[in-house]
């Protein structure tokens, strides 16, 4: 049977297949001393973070490859404090733990995938933290087949992705660590402190215990919606160095981001992008109004119980741009935006969908009456609030 699909097609591409450009041509631009391990420079991590500013770089003429590009301009991927990021390299340079906490869709997943991508080329080495995880799964597994058939051998061993980061000295993940019972978080105690996992069954062999190379680390995320951080045991937190990874503070840098990740999406199934920037800066507006309780103007909202991230943001403004692309003429894309906001609003507690229409009474009728075009559109599609 033959398939259409091509076998290298990907939904989602890792971050080091995705920026392999970027980060080749800053290994080349940057050969300062690296920490042992390290694919680049601490600084360089940091440039690959969270951009150049704009400023395209030159390959220093003795650097100079037939591979790479002569001048790079690299682009921003996390948003956020530059001094934040400079903290994490700083930590796992230290070969340290690094455990990012905040609310949800604030890309703590997307920077600790970033960081490893970085530093040591794959940050495919992740565990999904879930109330089943098991202890095997941060230590290691055994084929059953082989174990059987010949007894406990290192062939037979089925490494975690954490004993395979410590093998080679690269960064594992764990993501969502609270969501694992904390008994199970605790084995990370010990490969945390000891730096070797022990093979028990193997004892007598040399794969007795497996010690982590130079550059190994952990970086670990949780979200402060789930089970809290408190609850992790405090042998464990004391291994970690914690950083809290916040909303983005700025308006014109939220909408910025919002159209670029809608525009990728959008570029992803080879659709054009038709959604005006006065389109997404309303529904960024109405994300950050709701989301601090106060609106720009600086007039009191009613705060949803729930929590309104940048990344509904994009997938919202995602929606209305294949909707816009998909269904072109049919409706007013901005006729979309009142009931994919109310879809997020509830999403918690269905009763919030009054604090949306309060919001609508409130800020949105006064931005209608003070003469402003596209807010007294949306004032004029109230209705769809109120059913
Ligand atoms: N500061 C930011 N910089 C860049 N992208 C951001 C930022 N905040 C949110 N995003 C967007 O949010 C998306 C999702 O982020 P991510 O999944 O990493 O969040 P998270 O904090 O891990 O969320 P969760 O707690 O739900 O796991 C990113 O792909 C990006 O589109
Ligand atoms: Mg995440």
């Amino acid at each position: 049977m033959t398939t259409t699909a091509t076998p290298a097609a990907r939904q989602v591409a890792p971050a080091e297949h995705a920026h392999a450009t970027e980060l080749a041509f800053l290994a080349a631009y940057d050969d300062g001393p690296r920490p042992p391990g390290w694919r680049l420079t601490p600084r360089a991590v940091v440039t690959f973070i969270v951009g150049s500013a704009g400023t395209a770089l030159d390959l220093p003429r003795q650097a100079r490859r037939d591979d790479l590009p002569r001048t790079l301009a690299v682009a921003a991927k996390f948003v956020g404090e530059r001094a934040l990021v400079e903290r994490c390299v700083v930590t796992l340079a230290g070969e340290r733990g690094l455990l990012l906490v905040g609310e949800p869709g604030t890309a703590k997943s997307m920077l600790s995938e970033l960081l490893a991508a970085a530093i040591c080329g794959s940050s495919e080495l992740v565990v999904q933290g879930t109330a089943g995880t098991t202890e095997d799964q941060l230590r290691y597994g055994w084929n059953y087949a082989l174990l059987l058939a010949h007894g406990p051998s290192a062939a037979a061993l089925v490494p975690s992705p954490i004993l395979s980061a410590m093998r080679t000295g690269a960064v594992a993940r764990v993501e969502e660590i609270t969501r694992c019972l904390p008994e199970v978080q605790d084995a990370l105690v010990s490969i945390l402190s000891d730096r070797r996992i022990a093979v028990p069954e193997l004892s007598g062999t040399a794969e007795a215990t497996v010690p982590a190379a130079p550059g190994f680390t952990l970086i670990a995320t949780a979200n402060l919606r789930d089970r809290g951080v408190s609850e992790m045991s405090a042998a464990l937190k004391r291994r970690f160095n914690f950083e809290t990874v916040g909303p983005i503070g700025d308006l014109a840098q939220e909408i910025a981001l919002v159209q670029r990740q809608a525009r990728a999406t959008l570029e992803r199934v080879h659709a054009p992008f038709a959604v005006d920037e006065a389109v997404l800066e309303a529904l960024v507006t109405a994300f950050r109004d709701l989301r601090a309780g106060r609106s720009v103007e600086g007039w009191e909202v009613e705060r949803p119980s729930t929590v309104m991230s940048t990344a509904e943001a994009v997938a919202v403004a995602s929606s209305l741009a294949l909707a816009a692309a998909y269904f072109p003429g049919d409706r007013d894309v901005l006729s979309l935006l009142p009931g994919h906001l109310l879809g997020v609003v509830r999403k918690d507690d269905p009763a919030d969908g009054a604090k949306l229409l309060g919001y609508w009474d409130g800020a949105v009728r006064r931005r209608a009456e003070d003469g402003a075009r596209l807010w007294r559109q949306l004032w004029e599609l109230r209705d769809v609030l109120a059913d």
